[in-house]
């Protein structure tokens, strides 16, 4: 795992970009896509970039990570219209190539396996952009969940239907209980993943994740088996991990090689 400290949520907006750029100019790319407030800072930058230094999408695929059940795609809330509204409305990347699983499917499993398969036939994920959840989720993978699971229907934790409540004006209730999500084993797949975390209600995450076990009751601690994993923090975010003078030394002597 590589830990990219920041001073800023600015500034972890243009490490997270940079990372994502670089495969982007590399020629056709396929970025898996979160949503939430965390992502927010480095969909600015890419926007910007994109508007001010020609940095285009046009060969780009993306597939969300996960989406609401129960809410069709022109819902306000869904991670469609979301992930739309926040980054891809305002890039080139053509809306054909915009993937995000189909919450109001009538078969919520079957869409679930077809859209794991869908990402595998796009020849898989080359970036993989994160969030963290407060417990540890990453994607709607709630604690407990399956280390090598697929694509799949999962129900929200009650902490997470009201950390997201933000969005539903506030009221819990609107918030749909179950959801399709990436599985931990279908994150794992991606070529290189780029988490992003924010504030200090993230902190002991953060540190679970980086610096405790690989555990079910962490998800985001799967990324430990990752070959290719950079968590890119605030510094509130990174408040609580222990190693911290190792990680920025070893930021430096990176920061040198580059
Ligand atoms: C969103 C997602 C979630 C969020 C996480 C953090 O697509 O998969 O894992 O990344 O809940 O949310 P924020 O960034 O809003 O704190």
């Amino acid at each position: 795992m590589q830990i990219i400290l920041c001073d800023s949520e600015e500034q972890v907006g243009r490490r997270a970009a940079d990372l994502i750029e670089a495969r982007v100019r590399q020629g056709p790319a396929v970025l898996g896509l979160a949503t939430g407030g965390s992502p927010a800072a480095t969909y600015a930058e890419l926007i910007r970039r994109h508007r001010e230094e020609g940095l285009g999408f046009g060969a780009v695929t993306a597939f969300t990570l996960d989406e609401y059940a129960g809410l069709p795609a022109h819902h306000p809330q869904s991670y469609h219209s979301t992930i739309r509204r926040e980054f891809t409305d305002h890039v080139d990347l053509p809306p054909r190539r915009l993937h995000t699983p189909h919450g109001d499917a009538e078969d919520l499993a079957a869409e679930a396996v077809r859209y794991d398969a869908s990402i595998e036939q796009a020849g898989g994920i080359d970036v993989q952009l994160l969030g963290l959840g407060a417990n540890g989720h990453i994607g709607f993978n709630e604690p407990t969940s399956s280390l090598r699971s697929r694509t799949r229907v999962k129900t929200l934790s009650g902490a997470t239907r009201a950390a997201n409540s933000r969005f539903f004006e506030g009221d819990g209730e609107e918030v749909p209980k179950l959801c399709l999500t990436q599985g931990l084993g279908t994150i794992c797949e991606s070529r290189q993943a780029v988490l992003v975390a924010l504030g200090e209600a993230k902190a002991s995450a953060v540190q679970a994740m980086v610096e405790g076990p690989v555990s079910a009751f962490c998800p985001g601690s799967v990324l430990q088996l990752h070959p290719r994993a950079a968590v890119v923090l605030d510094p509130a975010a990174a408040g609580r991990l222990t190693l911290l003078e190792y990680y920025r030394e070893a930021q430096a002597l990176q920061d040198d090689l580059q």
